[in-house]
């Protein structure tokens, strides 16, 4: 008997659609048929890399009648035209983060999702990761009591030192808030719930950055975002979080803490899949945990999800909602730093439900 699988068509055939082809082309339950660039040649060497039938440009893409979802990784300023297009022709979508620069485009591709009744998942899908389902689980499981803080750190040196095109993320739309911030903030909303005000204050450390690599290497260009971030994140239900997204630090940090009532957890980076989870008590003494289960551990493990929750007529674990809280709260982010204000959020979210303690990449999935 043939297991049904949802066909996948890649856009955007980029630096990362190398890693969301490397984990698609073994996951289970879905087979990528077709990638789409509007530069054609690329979209041709990554096809062909990957053993993918079909390439060509994004209309090709959504001519093929054997595309049942199309991944969006395209750069966040096309993230919401480009899914629109493909609810509009009938296609789920997963995209790359941010769901869209602006809440209006935002909420355009949820209500063009509900329209054509599609789903829609959206990155991080980290968070379906063995590392921070492991954490998450200890939490759930009350082994920190109530979680009452957080600390989070995600900075750097910056992505002009190692991508070969890195304007985009220095343009309005990226920044280390919208490119990094979603990790940080979609595991926190895991472990509290939805977030109620931000108060934020950055700088742009430098107004002229320049590529570091690749054929391009030497070409200056504009920083038209803040490039170092601090902020405050107050919770529904009282907790608070502090965080640095930085593209201007020497000294990389990685760092995720949750403390509690009864102890604390050092969790994974967040942009990874997987990593080592302790348990940290009052004394400073740690205790690693035992890896937990997920589906897959690599870029794509939301596809995956999705066309798992299709075959069980579930709801998906990264979705186009917790995508909008998320943006909401990393444009206030945005917003407290311009104008120096406290930012109230008016949108709200559920923390999404643990994969199975068991999930494997051996189950069927089907649409
Ligand atoms: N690079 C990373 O390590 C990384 C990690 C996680 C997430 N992401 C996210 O993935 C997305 C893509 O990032 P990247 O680094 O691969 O960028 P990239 O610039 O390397 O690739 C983007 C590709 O999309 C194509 N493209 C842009 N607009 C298009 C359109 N309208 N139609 C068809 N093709 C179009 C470009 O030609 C390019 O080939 C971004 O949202 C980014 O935030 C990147």
């Amino acid at each position: 008997m043939t297991e049904p699988v949802t066909g996948v068509g890649v856009v955007g055939a980029g630096v990362i659609s190398e890693q969301y082809l490397q984990t698609l082309s073994g996951a289970p339950g879905v087979d990528v048929r077709f990638v789409a660039d509007r530069d054609p040649e690329r979209a041709r060497a990554r096809a062909q890399e990957f053993d993918v039938p079909a390439w060509g440009t994004y209309d090709d893409l959504l001519a093929d009648s054997t595309v049942d979802l199309v991944v969006n990784l395209t750069v966040p300023q096309a993230h919401a035209e480009v899914s629109v297009a493909a609810l509009e022709s009938g296609r789920h979508v997963w995209s790359e983060k941010p769901l869209a620069t602006t809440l209006e485009d935002a909420r355009a591709v949820l209500s063009a999702a509900e329209t054509a009744d599609r789903r829609v998942g959206v990155a991080p899908d980290t968070f379906l990761g063995t590392g921070l389902q492991t954490g998450l689980a200890a939490i759930r499981d009350g082994r920190v009591g109530r979680p009452r803080s957080a600390s989070c750190a995600f900075q750097y040196g910056g992505p002009d030192i190692w991508h070969p095109s890195p304007e985009f993320l220095f343009a309005e739309g990226g920044g280390p808030v919208l490119d990094v911030g979603p990790y940080h903030v979609t595991a926190l909303v895991q472990v509290f719930g939805p977030v109620r005000r931000v108060t934020a204050r950055g700088v742009t450390t430098r107004r002229r950055r320049r590529v570091e690599t690749g054929p391009r290497a030497g070409t200056e260009f504009d920083v038209e975002v803040p490039t170092h971030v601090t902020a405050l994140y107050e919770f529904a239900d009282g907790s608070v979080a502090d965080a640095v997204f930085s593209f201007d630090a020497p000294v990389q940090r990685m760092v995720l803490e949750v403390a509690g009532t009864e102890g604390g957890v050092r969790l994974v980076d967040p942009n990874q899949f997987t990593g080592t989870t302790s348990l940290v008590a009052f004394d400073g003494s740690e205790e690693p945990l035992e890896p937990r289960g997920a589906a897959v551990d690599g870029r794509g493990a939301g596809v995956v999800d999705i066309a798992r929750s299709l075959h069980d007529g579930t709801p998906h674990r990264a979705s186009g909602e917790l995508a909008l809280h998320v943006l909401e709260v990393l444009l206030a982010t945005e917003r407290s730093v311009a104008d120096g204000s406290s930012v109230e959020i008016t949108s709200t979210v559920a923390a999404a439900d643990l994969l199975p303690a068991d999930a494997t990449p051996a189950e069927a999935v089907t649409v």
